[in-house]
């Protein structure tokens, strides 16, 4: 993934009339955080509880920011500007009044819910309060704030600084104006947001999951092998990344971990459901690129070491049955999620499409590939696999047929 693309803070306006951020966490989200919003303007406090850890990321970020000047993408003085406007500090107390404040500390419920309850007790009713978290329920988070409609989550990908895709999530109780305005602040930062409400996984963790569970189904039947289903993604489907190289790339354990949160929070929809092949990849400590092993073994120079695509299978098996078609079954897989995601109001059309070619890099929007495919093509596709595979996985979203989408 190219990392050199960090927006300069010249490309942006004035921020500070809106006030300070807040930043709570500062780890690798929170630190990224904290970055683009001081390079937006805003005098920011980032705040961790673990004694040093602000001062530290702060550092961090004085590098991060050096080596933006290096490559002639920022000046000196705006460099010393930007790290000059973030301030390091140990609990929420410490916060000014602020505009804004982000939450991003571990994934744990019980640690966000407190945190949230502590600042809607330090900051005025109209801060907006946001959380980055990837699974959690906004609503939950919100539980024990008295006033839940400023609470909603924005969702930045990593490395913050880097990725322009926001989500900006909204629970059951969040106001459409507070909505509204950090959708308005996002699009100030030189971000991309995108609007859903807090369902299992947001748009792009959940409309993703299809593009790692079918390829590894594939390979659990012994259909080809993981060079070969990485290849006809790559060569015929035009992603970026094979999804087995992928999921080696973000780590089994990580990946795992995501799908296992939607299958979980949607009642264990089989739909969602984690193979037994990445399972036991995680047991057996083969978590990718990380361990020097996962799908693939990897040399110390991380080229992969064993692999080599099987082509005149991969050639045979695209345009074939779709059972055995990795990349057909995946596509139809990918257009129904998003599509039935679209259908049940999480999100528009345009977001999802958006959303997955920003947070994921796809080559193109889900909505509009399947309105390529034709959705008629992918409803009969999914019917097939239903009939390939009975168990209630392939389940074909009624709004492919029902002429909604169209
Ligand atoms: N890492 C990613 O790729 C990614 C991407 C999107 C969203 N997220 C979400 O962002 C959040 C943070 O993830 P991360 O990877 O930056 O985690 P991290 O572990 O790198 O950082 C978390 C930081 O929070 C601090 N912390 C813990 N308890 C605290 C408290 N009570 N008060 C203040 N600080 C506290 C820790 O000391 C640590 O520095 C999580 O909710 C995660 O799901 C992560």
């Amino acid at each position: 993934m190219d990392t050199d693309t960090t927006e300069a803070s010249t490309d942006h306006p004035d921020q500070s009339a809106f006030g300070p951020v807040g930043v709570i966490g500062a780890g690798a989200m929170g630190a990224g955080i904290a970055q683009v919003a001081a390079t937006a303007g805003h005098a920011v406090t980032l705040v961790d509880s673990m004694p040093g850890a602000a001062a530290a990321a702060v550092d961090r970020i004085g590098v991060a920011l050096r080596r933006l000047v290096d490559k002639g993408r920022l000046s000196d003085d705006d460099a010393s500007a930007v790290l000059a406007r973030i301030t390091p500090a140990a609990s929420v107390e410490e916060l000014p009044e602020c505009g804004l404040v982000i939450e991003a500390v571990p994934e744990d419920l019980d640690l966000k819910r407190r945190i949230f309850a502590d600042l809607a007790d330090v900051q005025p009713s109209t801060t907006v309060l946001a959380t980055n978290t990837s699974s959690i329920d906004i609503d939950d988070i919100a539980a024990e704030v008295a006033d839940p409609e400023r609470v909603l989550g924005l969702h930045f990908f990593n490395p913050p600084p880097v990725m322009r895709l926001v989500e900006v999530v909204h629970g059951e109780r969040t106001a459409r104006a507070f909505v509204e305005h950090a959708v308005a602040l996002m699009d100030a930062w030189g971000k991309t947001p995108v609007r859903c409400s807090s369902t299992p996984g947001f748009i792009v963790n959940r409309v993703a999951r299809p593009f790692y569970g079918e390829a590894q189904r594939i390979v659990e039947s012994g259909v080809a092998d993981a060079a070969t289903v990485d290849w006809a993604l790559r060569e015929r489907g035009g992603f970026p990344m094979g999804p087995l190289e992928l999921t080696d790339f973000i780590g089994q354990d990580v990946n795992l971990a995501v799908g296992t949160s939607v299958w979980e929070q949607t009642a264990r929809d089989e739909r969602y459901a984690p193979t037994a092949y990445q399972q036991g990849l995680v047991e057996a400590g083969r978590l990718g690129r990380k361990t020097g092993s996962g799908v693939y073994a990897y040399a110390a120079d991380g080229s992969i070491t064993d692999a080599e695509p099987d082509v005149e299978l991969a050639e045979r098996l695209v345009g074939g049955p779709v059972a055995t078609d990795p990349l057909a079954r995946t596509l139809a897989m990918l257009v129904n999620e998003a599509v039935d995601l679209v259908a049940r109001g999480e999100a528009s059309v345009d977001d999802v499409d958006t959303a997955m070619q920003l947070g994921t890099r796809y080559p193109k929007g889900p909505i509009a590939w399947g309105r390529e495919i034709g959705f008629d093509v992918v409803a009969r596709q999914i019917t097939e696999l239903d009939q390939a595979f009975p168990g209630g996985r392939y389940r074909p979203s009624p709004a492919l047929t029902d002429g909604s989408m169209t």
